[in-house]
């Protein structure tokens, strides 16, 4: 008999090795396709874009409105204000303690930040939170990414301050040229990728592409930490544009958030909140003037509403869903009310940061959600530790 020579003992072994790993990984590959075929069945959103809230519990949101920071940094006002915002911050998240914190667009001062990487000022406004160990997410206001703006005040006897023009990298030669010193700005992408890129307390996300220069577009769902099946709430979180382009909810928003809240939310059975940052025109109809406040409550009417510049179908689509329950703004320094609109509210938050006009008290809008049966309460609690406004927004009461 001949003996199979080790060459060829070899080559059997390893036939028999790889039919073991073909069929190892064709079942795999098998599950994964059930696996997909099941998701696509029933549209859910991935681990990411959940939080969860223990059943019988409340879950409350401390909203973050226009703090404006790295505000004239070449004086001794501008960073005492960010001081000054990281107090009122420090002293909201120590009292509410919150389950979330909702950046609300306006975080930074672009125009006014010279030097060239201004996530530097937006993690410092992060850093309460996140010292705290508390989950965040962040939508785009028009000062975020706007160009710098070179001061008149500079070119007279004031002169130019002190400025950080730091070499980028190579010979200090190449600096010279002043390239370094042109400010032009953190775009709406970088200083997302950034916020992502250290922080994975940041329920944050970078937008469909199809939507860009659009960014801050994302939904997150709340659930309940025995049953992930069942949703207490889906929150969505829209740019509403200013910077470096138009002040407006674009159609093609306004599509995806039809899209996806038909697709994740067919039957409007889970109730929707919705956050962005410049009031849509709906709010200028339901502002209440001379004093008449009709419904509305709240503490400050000091200005008129400075509105998007235009409609472009997000409001019909909210007005036209009996689960969306209230829209939260900020930009409007000197307002923090909540009025009746059709089946829902326009609410704005309330002025948190010491950068930016208006020397209006400072606070934050807290929203607090029950699970065991929906209800959605909102209230506003200022830097003194004072609160007011309160308010029930589950409550449709426009059906009067
Ligand atoms: C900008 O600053 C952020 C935060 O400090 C940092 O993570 C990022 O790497 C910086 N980017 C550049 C290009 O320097
Ligand atoms: C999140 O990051 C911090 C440090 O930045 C780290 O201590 C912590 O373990 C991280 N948590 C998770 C869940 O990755
Ligand atoms: C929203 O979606 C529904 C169903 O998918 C469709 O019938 C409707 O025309 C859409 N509305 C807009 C404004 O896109
Ligand atoms: C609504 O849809 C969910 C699943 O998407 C389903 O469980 C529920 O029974 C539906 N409710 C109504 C009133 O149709
Ligand atoms: C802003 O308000 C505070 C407290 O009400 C006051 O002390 C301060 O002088 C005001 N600042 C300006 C610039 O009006």
């Amino acid at each position: 008999m001949m003996m199979m020579s080790p060459f060829y003992l070899s080559i059997i072994f390893f036939f028999f090795i790889s039919l073991i790993l073909r069929s190892i990984l064709t079942v795999h590959s098998h599950d994964q396709r059930e696996f997909h075929r099941k998701i696509s069945l029933r549209p859910t959103l991935p681990e990411g874009n959940t939080l969860h809230v223990r059943p019988g519990s409340s879950f409350k949101i401390a909203v973050f409105a226009d703090l404006h920071f790295g505000e004239d940094a070449w004086t001794e006002w501008g960073p005492q204000q960010d001081v000054n915002s990281i107090k009122v911050m420090c002293t909201v998240l120590d009292l509410q303690h919150p389950d979330l914190v909702v950046y609300l667009g306006d975080v930074i001062t672009a125009n006014n930040i010279a030097i060239h990487n201004a996530s530097l000022y937006w993690d410092q406004a992060i850093s309460p939170t996140r010292d705290r160990g508390i989950p965040w997410a962040s939508v785009f206001g028009n000062h975020d990414d706007m160009p710098f703006e070179w001061s008149i005040d500079w070119f007279s006897s004031t002169g130019i301050p002190p400025l950080h023009c730091p070499t980028s990298g190579s010979s200090p030669s190449e600096s010279e040229g002043g390239k370094d010193c042109s400010f032009k700005g953190t775009t709406r992408l970088e200083l997302m990728m950034n916020e992502l890129k250290m922080n994975n307390l940041s329920y944050s996300k970078l937008g469909p592409k199809a939507l860009w220069p659009s960014i801050s577009n994302y939904v997150l769902k709340l659930s309940s930490t025995d049953d992930p099946e069942s949703v207490i709430a889906y929150m969505y979180f829209l740019d509403s544009g200013g910077g470096s382009y138009p002040e407006v909810i674009s159609n093609a928003q306004a599509k995806w958030f039809n899209r996806t809240s038909q697709a994740i939310n067919p039957n409007s059975s889970v109730p929707e909140i919705i956050f962005w940052h410049i009031p849509s025109q709906a709010y200028k109809t339901v502002a209440p003037r001379f004093d008449a406040h009709r419904n509305c409550i709240g503490s400050m009417f000091a200005e008129e509403v400075a509105s998007q510049e235009a409609e472009m179908g997000m409001m019909k689509l909210l007005e036209g869903r009996s689960s969306v329950k209230a829209v939260f703004v900020g930009h409007n320094h000197g307002l923090d009310w909540c009025c009746p609109y059709k089946k829902l509210w326009l609410c704005y938050a309330r002025h948190t940061g010491y950068g930016g006009y208006g020397n209006w008290s400072r606070g934050a809008r807290i929203l607090e959600i029950t699970t065991q049966r929906f209800s959605l309460k909102s209230r506003i609690h200022m830097e003194d530790g004072s609160v007011h406004s309160e308010v029930l927004l589950s409550s449709t009461a426009s059906e009067e």
